[in-house]
């Protein structure tokens, strides 16, 4: 087994792991503590089923069920839920535009998911090249990269989040979004197991400050958000079929690039894994 980096702060390749196979402990708590420095992993090459995919999302703690995996599942493993831009008898298969613009994900819930797994099932590529990237941005070495004056600054703020901040795609039965009533997290938060401050901050479903007045919630959201997404904190990961990539909602944010249509087909296996409030 081997790590790589795959930025100098971002995402980390593991080479040398089947996935299919089964991991001895000690491979398995190599995964996570990869997991938990680089913010991301790839492995390659993978082929499972969707029971082995769940299995291995156990590795990272306990598998959520998404709200959505009951419209666009995978019978007996209702812990997938599929993205997709494919269509079956005139249906979608699953959601197909899974966060465009930068985000972490479940930000709008109480306890927001700790990890979020793609498996690669179909990639759109144009004349063998690959479509669809996801980009990574570290929100730890952002956080790590502030003044010291604005560190402080910032420390102890709460930001609302909320589930009607964002524009959806897809529609959102009325009980879903019931669910979801606005949140408050600390916008700096420290990882559950390494305790690592990282930004915890969001356009759209960040909605405000608490205690700043609008004008100043929205300038310093525009700003800290901006501030996580500078070049030198991406990973912009371009897919293989059989990639399975996993990230951690507290040291990263994410989005994905839509710059395919159909016919050319993107089809991802996701699971996530349930994560504890966010704090300080
Ligand atoms: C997600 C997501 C990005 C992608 O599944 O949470 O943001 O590239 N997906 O599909
Ligand atoms: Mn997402």
């Amino acid at each position: 087994m081997e790590i790589r980096k795959a930025t100098n702060m971002t995402g980390a390749e593991i080479l040398g792991v089947d996935v299919a196979t089964g991991l001895d402990a000690e491979k398995a708590e190599a995964i996570r503590t990869a997991l938990d420095e680089h913010g991301v992993i790839v492995l390659r090459n993978q082929n499972v089923t969707p029971e082995q995919q769940v299995e291995f999302t156990h590795l990272f703690g306990e598998p959520d069920i998404n709200f959505n995996a009951l419209r666009f599942g995978i019978d007996g493993s209702p812990e997938i839920y599929i993205i997709s831009n494919i269509n079956k008898d005139g249906k979608p298969i699953g959601t197909r535009r899974a966060g465009e613009t930068w985000h972490t994900d479940m930000s709008y819930a109480r306890e927001p998911a700790a990890a979020t797994m793609l498996y690669a099932v179909e990639v759109p590529t144009l004349h063998g090249l690959p479509l669809g990237d996801t980009a990574f941005a570290n929100a730890a070495a952002a956080w790590d990269a502030l003044p010291t004056e604005l560190r402080e600054a910032v420390t102890g703020l709460r930001g609302i989040f909320d589930f009607r901040g964002r524009k959806r795609n897809s529609p959102v039965r009325a009980e879903d979004i019931a669910k979801y009533p606005p949140v408050e997290h600390p916008i700096v938060r420290s990882h559950p197991r390494t305790g690592r401050k990282s930004l915890y901050i969001v356009r759209d479903d960040c909605t405000s400050i608490v205690g700043k007045d609008a004008q100043e919630s929205a300038a310093l959201i525009e700003a800290l958000a901006d501030h996580i997404v500078k070049p030198e904190f991406i990973y912009q990961h371009k897919w293989q079929i059989g990639d399975i990539v996993v990230w951690d909602n507290c040291t990263v944010q994410h989005r994905a690039i839509l710059d395919y249509e159909l016919p050319h087909r993107r089809l991802m296996w996701r699971t996530t894994v349930k994560g504890d409030a966010p704090r300080l």
